[in-house]
């Protein structure tokens, strides 16, 4: 069913509420706290610029952190109130409270294109309760709701589901539409060969995507430490590596359900191993596994080796849609960074149509200077593993039939 869109109403004048996905990485320095990846907020300006150009007042309701329900500055929003006026060259008005008088008051003084932002609306245990009263609360404010926060789609919270009851239309923003586009729609019928890329620290937080894309793809890559669970299943001495001993029967179920639809389920042929994990470490290859050598014992594998890495390059060269979700090694230090690099160059190198998976994967890219030269890269990180799932998410399922 198709979902209405930001695309398709008439906002002039009119109260907007607009769930975005705030939650960015920050530090503190000097007292002061500074956005390091700004990527979410930038993602969520083409349709908070439509609506003021509609003529929209907007009010956004965003999530920072994990406050619990309760009242803690370390989690407030208003630092990213000033960054994003910033980047709209406009300002906007922050309301230190999430529902009630005093921004009832803020919004009824808004023009149109003007925008405001609420405080945390996890600052409420009503949001992540999906509290019907918090959510009627919020949706009191505004007079049309659009949910563009993708990354937290997969959260049946107020402000990102129980809201929409509340309004007479739900619809979703530019962004929620490009990220279903591409993790859905591209995804129903992908060209074919269709590569998917997988790494990451555990085989447990991919299950049910390989599963579901066992129906699909041609080829699976496997990286990062979830392949030496592969190994373990395969007999492959995997050293200090990092093992998921309880899901090693899992793993020999996932190589025989591949075996049985034909699936080539590619593992790393080498490995970058090493006895230190830090900038300094120097590590070695593995050279070629077999069941009767694999990672030394006292090391652990923290890379894919040379020869995955040409091998890896040559199958995504000949893919027409790559789907890429967790780095293949531990590329946040520079001697175990050279797999996901060679997998990111090759993969920004390819004519495919070429999808980032969200989390590590896109922050691998971006570290990379790549990110552009990727068809698409998602910001949801458990919300696109929950798509590629094949789940509904509540955030999407929540909005208006078009
Ligand atoms: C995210 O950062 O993945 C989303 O904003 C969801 O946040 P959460 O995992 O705290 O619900």
């Amino acid at each position: 069913m198709a979902k209405l869109s930001v695309r398709d109403l008439a906002l002039s004048g009119k109260r907007v509420l607009l769930r975005v996905d705030f939650n960015v990485p920050t530090e503190e320095r000097d007292g002061v706290t500074h956005i390091t990846d700004d990527t979410r907020i930038r993602e969520s300006l083409p349709t908070l610029t439509l609506l003021r150009a509609l003529g929209a007042k907007v009010i956004i309701m965003a999530h920072f952190g994990r406050p619990k329900g309760t009242v803690n500055l370390k989690y407030t929003l208003r630092p990213v109130a000033e960054h994003l006026a910033k980047l709209i060259e406009a300002p906007v008005v922050f309301s230190p409270e999430v529902t009630g008088e005093v921004p009832a008051g803020l919004i009824s003084k808004l023009t149109n294109g003007d925008v405001l932002l609420l405080e945390n609306v996890r600052f409420h245990a009503g949001e992540e309760a999906n509290d019907p009263a918090f959510a009627k609360a919020l949706a009191d404010l505004g007079e049309v709701y659009i949910n563009d926060a993708f990354g937290a789609a997969h959260r049946a919270h107020a402000s990102t589901a129980g809201i929409a009851a509340f309004v007479p239309q739900a619809a979703m923003g530019l962004l929620m539409e490009k990220e279903l586009q591409y993790l859905q729609g591209e995804l129903r019928c992908p060209a074919s060969p269709f590569v998917v890329i997988l790494g990451g620290s555990k085989v447990s937080d991919k299950i049910g995507v390989i599963k579901a894309l066992m129906e699909k793809a041609n080829t699976f890559l496997i990286g990062g430490a979830m392949a030496y669970t592969f190994f373990r299943a395969l007999g492959i001495p995997t050293g200090n590596s990092r093992v998921e001993a309880d899901k090693v029967d899992l793993a020999t179920e996932i190589l025989e359900l591949a075996k049985e639809k034909g699936v080539r389920f590619l593992l790393p042929v080498d490995n970058l191993e090493t006895q230190e994990i830090s900038a300094k470490a120097q590590p070695r290859s593995t050279g070629l596994v077999s069941p009767a050598k694999g990672v030394t014992d006292g090391w652990e594998a923290v890379d894919i080796g040379p020869e995955t890495i040409d091998r890896y390059r040559t199958e995504i060269a000949g893919a027409k849609t790559i789907l890429w979700n967790g780095p293949v090694g531990i590329f946040e230090l520079p001697p175990f960074a050279a797999g996901t690099r060679s997998i990111a160059e090759a993969v920004a190198a390819s004519s495919a149509v070429t999808i980032i998976g969200g989390g590590d994967s896109v922050t691998a890219v971006k570290q990379f200077g790549l990110g552009d030269k990727m068809s698409f890269c998602s910001t949801g990180g458990g919300a696109s593993l929950e798509l590629l799932e094949g789940k509904v998410l509540p955030g999407v399922a929540a909005l208006t039939e078009k």
